[in-house]
C-alpha cells in the first residue's frame, strides 16, 4: 500500500452540451468573470482510457510508482512501472528535489492486438479491451511479464512538489513535464469558453477511431492555476475540471436461439 501525500482526485462526468454550459457558468460565476469580455481559458485534453499512476522522483531519480486506488491509498507498482519504456529512470534538466508526476498508463491499440494475437496462438485467454490488459499488466507479480507488454504513458498533472514553484497554468505544467522528458498527449489544446470546449469535443470525437489509443471522452481544465485554487474542490473532484464523455458504444446482436 502507498498513502498519497496529495490525494489523487477523480472528475465529475458530463454527457450533454448543456452540462458543459452549466459547468462554464458555475466557473464564471465563482470567478466573477463576464462571458463576453473575458471568456475562461481551458486546457482541453483527451480522456485516456487507461489507469492513473503517480510516480515519485527524488532528486530527479525514479523512486516509486503507485496506482490511484481509492485516491488516498494506492498500490505499489514500482517494479512494474519501471519497465515501461517511456518512463524515464532520471528526469532531464533541473528537476525539483521531490516531484510526483501523474498520468495515465495505457496500451496502444496496435500493442493490444499483438498481445491478444499471441495469447490466442498459445491458447491462452484474450483480454476484452486495452484497459483491462493494461490493468492486468500493472498487477503482474513478475515484472518481466509487464516488460513484455507494450505499455505507454501520457502525463497530465503533478502531486507532491518540493523545491520548485508549481507552474502558473495547466499549459505550462504540460510544457514543464515535457522538459523533464515525460510524454504528454499530443492532442492537448488551449481553448476559450464553452464554444472552444465544444468545438474541441467534436473535432476529437470525429478523429476518435483514427487515434492509436482508446479515449472515452475529453477533459476540460481551467488553465490558470490561480483560478484553479480559487475554485477549489468538492468532495473528491475539482470544481475547475470536468470530463465530457462520449456516448457508450452500441452494437447490435441478433438473437438466433
Ligand atoms: S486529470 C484533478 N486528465 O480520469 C484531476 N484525468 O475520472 C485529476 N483521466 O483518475 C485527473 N485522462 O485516471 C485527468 N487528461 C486527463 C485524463 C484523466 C484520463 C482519468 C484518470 C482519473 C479519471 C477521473
Amino acid at each position: 500500500e502507498v498513502q498519497h501525500a496529495v490525494p489523487m482526485l477523480s472528475l465529475d462526468n458530463a454527457f450533454a452540451d448543456s452540462d458543459i454550459e452549466a459547468f462554464n457558468r458555475r466557473v464564471r460565476e465563482r470567478l466573477g468573470r463576464d462571458a463576453e469580455a473575458e471568456p475562461v481559458v481551458y486546457a482541453a485534453e483527451p480522456k485516456l482510457d487507461g489507469l492513473a499512476v503517480s510516480i515519485l522522483y527524488v532528486a530527479g531519480v525514479y523512486e516509486r510508482a503507485a496506482t490511484r486506488g481509492d485516491g488516498v491509498t494506492g498500490e505499489d507498482v514500482t517494479a512494474n512501472v519501471r519497465t515501461i519504456r517511456s518512463v524515464p529512470q532520471r528526469l532531464r534538466g533541473a528537476a525539483p528535489a521531490v516531484i510526483e508526476v501523474r498520468g495515465e498508463v495505457f496500451l496502444p491499440l496496435a500493442g493490444f492486438d499483438r498481445v491478444n494475437r499471441e495469447a490466442a496462438e498459445r491458447g491462452e485467454k484474450i483480454y476484452v479491451n486495452p484497459r483491462n490488459l493494461a490493468a492486468g499488466s500493472l498487477r503482474q507479480l513478475d515484472a518481466r511479464v509487464t516488460a513484455s507488454r507494450p505499455l505507454d504513458v501520457f502525463f497530465y498533472s503533478i502531486g507532491q512538489c518540493e523545491g520548485s514553484a508549481p507552474p502558473a497554468s495547466q499549459t505550462e505544467l504540460l510544457a514543464r513535464l515535457r522538459s523533464w522528458g515525460l510524454r504528454t498527449c499530443p492532442e492537448i489544446a488551449r481553448v476559450e469558453g464553452v464554444a472552444g470546449c465544444l468545438e474541441y469535443y467534436r473535432k476529437i470525437g470525429a478523429r476518435r477511431a483514427q487515434l492509436p489509443y482508446q479515449i472515452d471522452g475529453v477533459v476540460y481544465k481551467v488553465d490558470s492555476r490561480a483560478d484553479q485554487e480559487r475554485l477549489g474542490f468538492v468532495s473528491r473532484a475539482p470544481r475547475w475540471a470536468i470530463a465530457h464523455k462520449f456516448p457508450a458504444d452500441e452494437e447490435l446482436t441478433t438473437l438466433i436461439g
